[in-house]
This record gives C-alpha cells, structure tokens and sequence, in this order.
C-alpha cells in the first residue's frame, strides 16, 4: 500500500542552524507518514547528520542528469549520494520558468536519478492562463507522460501536482479540484505503468497548510503534500502530520 508523504520544500531558505534545529525537532514527531525535507545544497550535509538513522528523510531540489564534468553551479547524483541524500525534487515550476527546465531536462534528470537510486518527487502544474483556458488537465496529462517517458513499473518516484497559481500565493486549489487532476495522473500513471500506479504516492503542492490539509487528503488519490512555505517552521509543518 502506499504512504503518505509530507515533504517540505524549503526553497531558498532558512540556515544550518535553523535547518538541523527542525530536522531535531521532526525526528520526534509522532506519526506513520512520510517525512521528507528538501533543503538548500549547502545545508545538505548537515541535515542528512542530523537526521540520520531517524524517520526525518532528505531530499535535493534540482541535480543534473550528466554523470559529471565542465557545468558550472551544478550537482550531481554521486554528490548527493555521497551525503545520504534519498529524494530529489525534479521540475518543479520555479526552475521550469526560471532555470529553462523543460520536459526534456525533467525526463533525463528522472531517469538518472532513477539509476542512481535517488527517488526523484516529479513536479507538475498548470499556469493560471492553461487553467482559465480549460487546458489543466491536458497540460498536467502532457507533463506526466513526459516526465515519465522510460520509467518502468517497480521505479520509485512520487509526483506532486502544484498549480502554479496556488504556489506561494495563499491560494489554494480547491479539493475537488486537486483532487479531479491527481486521480487524472494515477490514470496516467497506470496507462504507462499498469497497477504499480496504485503503489505510487501522489502529492498535492501549493499554499497547503494544516487548516487545508484534511480537506485535501479527502480526496481519494491524494497521498500527501510537497509544501513550501508552511514547511519552514515545526509549528506549521507538524500540523500536517496526524491532520
Ligand atoms: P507553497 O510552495 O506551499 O509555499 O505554496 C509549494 C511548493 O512550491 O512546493
């Protein structure tokens, strides 16, 4: 059966203290989901310290897909590996729309990081003009075949469905509509994948908090959260867990 997941994604943000502070502060926190923080590179190696051998999991927020060589502010697979990190945010809106992520550069940084045996947490979302247009569900249909081109049933990956419009904005997706484009991905999931994609945690992302967060699990194919701004305190983040 698959777990639900609470991953925050800490963008550009907090300290080494702050950081190792919450990730001491989540190892006890009491509960059977998942719980996963994305955190700056910097931080990284100091998180993964902190959080060893406890329930608290760490991911990366981006990685290249190249094994190693001559690009400049990247990291790669090995590295994070190398530091016990286990997840890796791939796609998520901000770097498509800042750091020309494509759905091609997604899909290779998906199958690598695959390869590696980093679980990447595959990021896709409509802008408001798709959603306004009626596009959504093609758009995230679209962004979910891509994503996925290659992976093979058995792969472990989670997607998280974040409308762009919902990011950082205090909007938050209803749960109907969340919850009508999530169980639109496990379809797409198990078009490509067959039944694994009932084994496959599918995330909900933006503006989610722990006053949204029950509606939103109500809905049957929404497994969990990759949340941002209500990630960077305990007092927000723990209101998540055990909603
Ligand atoms: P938010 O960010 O919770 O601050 O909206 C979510 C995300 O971008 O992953």
């Amino acid at each position: 059966m698959r777990q639900n997941v609470f991953a925050g994604n800490w963008k550009m943000n907090l300290n080494i203290k702050d950081g190792v502070e919450l990730v001491n502060q989540l190892k006890d926190l009491k509960t059977d989901d998942g719980v996963i923080v994305c955190t700056p590179f910097t931080m990284l190696d100091a998180v993964t310290k902190a959080a060893k051998g406890s329930q608290v999991k760490v991911g990366a927020q981006n990685m290249h897909f190249e094994e190693k060589g001559a690009f400049t502010g990247e990291v790669s697979a090995d590295m994070l590996l190398e530091l016990g990190v286990e997840y890796v945010i791939i796609g998520h809106s901000e770097r498509r729309a800042y750091f020309a992520e494509t759905d091609e550069t997604v899909n290779k940084k998906v199958l690598y990081a695959i390869e590696k045996g980093l679980v990447p947490i595959i990021c896709v979302g409509e802008s408001l003009e798709q959603r306004e247009a009626g596009t959504a569900l093609d758009v995230v249909n679209a962004q979910v075949k891509a994503a996925l081109l290659g992976v093979k049933a058995g792969d472990k990956f989670l997607i998280a469905y974040e409308p762009i419009w919902a990011i950082g904005t205090g909007k938050t997706a209803t749960p109907e509509q969340a919850g009508e484009i999530i169980t639109a991905i496990r379809a797409v999931v198990k078009e490509l994948l067959g039944d694994y994609a009932d084994e496959v945690s599918l995330l909900y992302g933006g503006s989610m908090n722990g006053g949204n967060v029950k509606e939103l699990m109500e809905q049957k194919d929404i497994d969990g959260g990759l949340i941002g701004g209500a990630s960077l305190s305990f007092e927000k983040f723990s209101q998540l867990y055990n909603y």
